[in-house]
This record gives C-alpha cells, sequence and structure tokens, in this order.
C-alpha cells in the first residue's frame, strides 16, 4: 500500500526515543520501499547542531538498534537527504512559525498537500504546550492530513490523564491523535487477536466453562538503567500495569469484533475494562502485591538495589515489582481469575500470557499413572520466543500405561522466513497511513487508571515496610506467589 506524502516532525529530535527507535524505525521503513514516495524527517530540540551532526547521530543508532542491522551507505545516503534538523526551543512561538514555514515549503515544491505528523518524543509536560502551540499557527487544521503522536505515561492517575486529554482534544480532534503503546505494536501481540479470531478452534472454549485461570507476566531482566528520574516517580504500576499488561488482558479477554476497524476492536477492548470487578481500598492487600528489588546477583553478576541506582532516592517506596489478581465480570468471564506481574531485574526476560484450562471432570485414571500432571494449557509467548505451545497429557511408550504432559508449539522464527519488525516500524506506518487500530482511545486509557486508582491510592499513602523485599535476579516477592497460591493456582515456572 502507497502511503501519502508526509512531512513527519519529530519533538525531541536529539533524544534518547529518536535515536534508538524511531529513525531507526523510518530508516527500515525505508529500506523495506514503504517509505512514502516523498516525504521528509525533520527532528526538532533545543540543542544546536548542524544536520551533518544529526545524520551521524541517526546512523550510529541505526546500527546499534534496527533489527534489520547496519545501514548500507547508499540506502543510508538517500535516507538521509529527507532528514533535517531544526534548533528550536518548545515553548517559543517563533518555533512554529519556522516550522508552519517550512511545510509549506515544501509542499510548494511538492506541488501537493502533504500528510503531518507531528511526533511528541519530548519529556510529558510538553504535552501541556506543544499541541496548542501548533494550533496558534494552524498546523492543527487539517483533520485529514494532521496527526499528532504522544507517548505514554498519559497522565499519573485518572485526573491526570483526563486533563491530558482535554489538552490534546482542545487542540486535536480525537481521529487525529495517536496515543502509542508500543506493545501494539509487537507481532505476537497482534497476533493474539489472528489466533483467536481467525481460528474456530479455540472459540469455543475461550471462557469460564474451560478455562480455569489467567496469568499474565512481563519479566523484565533490566533494571531501571539510566532512567531513575523518571521511574522513581513512576513504579511498575503507573510504568508497566496501567498500559502494557492491561493491552494483553484487553485482547485475551475481548469479545470477537466485527468487523476489523479500529473503533470496533477498540469498543471490544475497552468493554473489558468497564467490566473488571472495581477494587475497593480495603480490598488491595489481598489483591495487589508491589517488591522492589534490593541488592542481588545476575548473571554472576553482583548488582545494586533500586536504592542505589542513579537518581533514585535512598529510602525510595517506589514498587519495581508489581502483581494483581483480577476479575471481569461478565458471562464469559465469571468467578475466571486474572493474575497480572511485571517486575524489573527478575531472572530474565520473558513475557506470555498463559491460559490454564480446568482439569478433566472426573480423574478416571489412577493416580500413579501421572508424572508431573498438570491440566492442559495454552502459552501465549510474546517474548523473546516468540511462538505459541500447548501442552496437554500423553501416554508415555511402553507396555504401562504412564502419563506426561508433552507440547505442540509453534516458533515465529520457524515458520516464517521473516524477522519481526520492530514494534516502532508497525505502529509509525500506521500513523503515516492513518490507522488508528493499534492506537490508544482517551476512553480506554482513562478507564485503566479507573481501575487502578484505589491500589494507587492504598500503595501511595501506606509506605511498605518490608522493602527491599525481593533480591535482584529472583522471581520477585515472595507474597506475589501467596497471592495466586492462596486460590490454589500458580504462575508458570519459567525455564
Ligand atoms: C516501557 C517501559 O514502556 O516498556 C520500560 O517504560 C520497559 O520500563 C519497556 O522496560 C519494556 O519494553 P519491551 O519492548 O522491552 O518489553
Amino acid at each position: 500500500m502507497e502511503i501519502s506524502p508526509t512531512i513527519f516532525v519529530i519533538f525531541g529530535g536529539a533524544g534518547d526515543l529518536t535515536w534508538r527507535k524511531l529513525i531507526p524505525s523510518l530508516f527500515d521503513l525505508h529500506r523495506d520501499g514503504r517509505m512514502p514516495k516523498q516525504f521528509a524527517i525533520m527532528a526538532v530540540d533545543r540543542a544546536a547542531f548542524r544536520d551533518a551532526q544529526v545524520h551521524k547521530r541517526f546512523l550510529d543508532g541505526v546500527n546499534r538498534f534496527s533489527p534489520k542491522g547496519k545501514a548500507k551507505s547508499t540506502d543510508w545516503k538517500h535516507f538521509s537527504g529527507h532528514v533535517t534538523y531544526q534548533q528550536g526551543d518548545f515553548k517559543e512561538p517563533a518555533t512554529y512559525a519556522d516550522l508552519e514555514k517550512h511545510c509549506a515549503q515544501l509542499e510548494k515544491e511538492w506541488k501537493l498537500k502533504a500528510g503531518h505528523v507531528f511526533h511528541l518524543a519530548t519529556p510529558p509536560a510538553m504535552v501541556g504546550v506543544i499541541p496548542h502551540m501548533l494550533a496558534d499557527v494552524g498546523l492543527n487544521r487539517d483533520r485529514a492530513r494532521a496527526r499528532i503522536v504522544v507517548e505514554k505515561p498519559i497522565g499519573r492517575d485518572v485526573d491526570t490523564a483526563r486533563e491530558l486529554n482535554r489538552v490534546l482534544t482542545t487542540s486535536f480532534h480525537e481521529s487525529q491523535i495517536f496515543r502509542i503503546d508500543h506493545y501494539l505494536g509487537k507481532e505476537t501481540v497482534q497476533n493474539m487477536l489472528a489466533f483467536r479470531f481467525a481460528n474456530p478452534l479455540f472459540e469455543p472454549i475461550w471462557n469460564r466453562r474451560y478455562v480455569d485461570y489467567v496469568t499474565i507476566t512481563v519479566a523484565e531482566e533490566v533494571g531501571i538503567g539510566h532512567r531513575g528520574r523518571y521511574y522513581d516517580q513512576a513504579g511498575a504500576l503507573r510504568d508497566m500495569v496501567q498500559n502494557h499488561l492491561m493491552q494483553l488482558l484487553c485482547l485475551m479477554a475481548m469479545e470477537p469484533m466485527v468487523s476489523f476497524t479500529a473503533d470496533e476492536i477498540r469498543n471490544k477492548k475497552v468493554d473489558v475494562l468497564h467490566a473488571l470487578r472495581p477494587m475497593r481500598t480495603d480490598d488491595v492487600s489481598r489483591c495487589a502485591v508491589r517488591g522492589q528489588y534490593g541488592r542481588g546477583t545476575r548473571n554472576g553478576k553482583t548488582v545494586r538495589g533500586y536504592r542505589a541506582e542513579d537518581d533514585v532516592a535512598t529510602r525510595s517506596h517506589t514498587e519495581t515489582y508489581a502483581a494483581l489478581r483480577l476479575f471481569i465480570d461478565n458471562w464469559r468471564w465469571q468467578g475466571v481469575p486474572f493474575y497480572l506481574r511485571t517486575g524489573k531485574c527478575l531472572p530474565r526476560q520473558w513475557s506470555e500470557v498463559v491460559i490454564h484450562f480446568r482439569p478433566v471432570p472426573h480423574q478416571s485414571f489412577p493416580p500413579d499413572v501421572s508424572h508431573g500432571w498438570y491440566p492442559s494449557r495454552l502459552v501465549l509467548s510474546i517474548q523473546p520466543e516468540e511462538g505459541i505451545v500447548l501442552s496437554f497429557q500423553a501416554k508415555v511408550p511402553g507396555p504401562q500405561m504412564l502419563l506426561r504432559p508433552v507440547e505442540m508449539r509453534f516458533r515465529y522464527r520457524e515458520s516464517f522466513a521473516l524477522p519481526s519488525p520492530d514494534a516502532y516500524e508497525t505502529l509509525l506506518w500506521d500513523v503515516m497511513n492513518n490507522d488508528p487500530t493499534l492506537f490508544m482511545r482517551a476512553d480506554q486509557i482513562e478507564a485503566a487508571w479507573r481501575f487502578l486508582m484505589p491500589v494507587l491510592e492504598v500503595w501511595g499513602n501506606s509506605r511498605p515496610r518490608n522493602f527491599p523485599n525481593y533480591a535482584a535476579g529472583t522471581w520477585g516477592p515472595k507474597a506475589a506467589d501467596q497471592l495466586i497460591g492462596r486460590d490454589g493456582h500458580a504462575w508458570r515456572t519459567i525455564a
């Protein structure tokens, strides 16, 4: 599909996100022949750089971070010819006047009206500034062609999210706003829709009659790196659960969509959030667990605890691990517990959704025939392993009746010769194509915050006395195992 000519403006053009993700993804689209025939990329930021300096840094970013490998010099030369840098303060009207002039000039040269994408790769506070400054010079006006892209976090609670959404919709129409949750751009996350709704096989058992419980894990091996200043104000619940884990929950639990249109899919996802059983503040201690990593070992090396990380308060109460137990009150999922967990500095990077099916209604085999028995389960592996594994019982070959769990596996890398694109590559292409399916709508964000508010409130008002409560390099606090263990369930053991 050919995209119409596009001017792609990046606010925060000298920043980390642009270097690591945006430019490598735009370059990958270009080398795959998927950029529009006519395009311009304008990086805008406060620092003084010449185009050549910026090109050098961007090339370094591509060579380090592109999943498609290093750039060929001819490809880079062609691509970088479309990339310019504009020095400008985001709070100064002159920056926007220059930008408007530059865009008008390009359209004059191209002799057409181009799409304008304004990507805010800036600190969150700038979301309160840039949209109305763009509106002041009229760059918001063309509803069909002007789009604004904002990165998470969208607020830090329901009120601030509402306020940000209000600010955005004062200058741009909801259909022009693209809120990124990069998890939605991951191939395996999108594949949950294909798996569920392109195959009739699982739909009849995708409900409370056959599903015992569901676990969603997003485990990270990394700590907080150099993001202490941001992370210490955020914590795992705001940084990961409110967005990435809630997205996985919605895709796993949503009703079938009637058509593959953006609003239809997004409506079905919001329905899940609306059906979440509200948590009362009294329930929080039984339904939510928080943790913070202390000093430990990872890959044989000693790593420091969270409180010793750069830009983190020495007595910080910020959680680096969160687990929740929740219910979806609708016909499909009534009574089925969903357990969510995420944490930093865990033994390995691993994200998965596991559907644990109910045991057989009557166990007709004698107890001694089954070894390591557990009911069937379906694992949707998101990363780093990308695939789907169904485990079930089989007879061990031999004269005796002996049962053992076995696995049926689908692996992306074996079935498709293509490497998965980076999530940003998919998402930026969709923005240029004006397809909002994989982006978050205002109501979805607010609904996710609303559900989490009791936890935020209780955790914000009561200081954990046991932090740090797990050592770096271990699977998180014991209380997270108890949270699920109390119901007679367990997280899947990740080797
Ligand atoms: C980001 C969070 O949204 O997602 C980070 O802010 C986290 O804290 C990252 O590390 C994880 O993304 P991925 O794609 O590596 O799973």
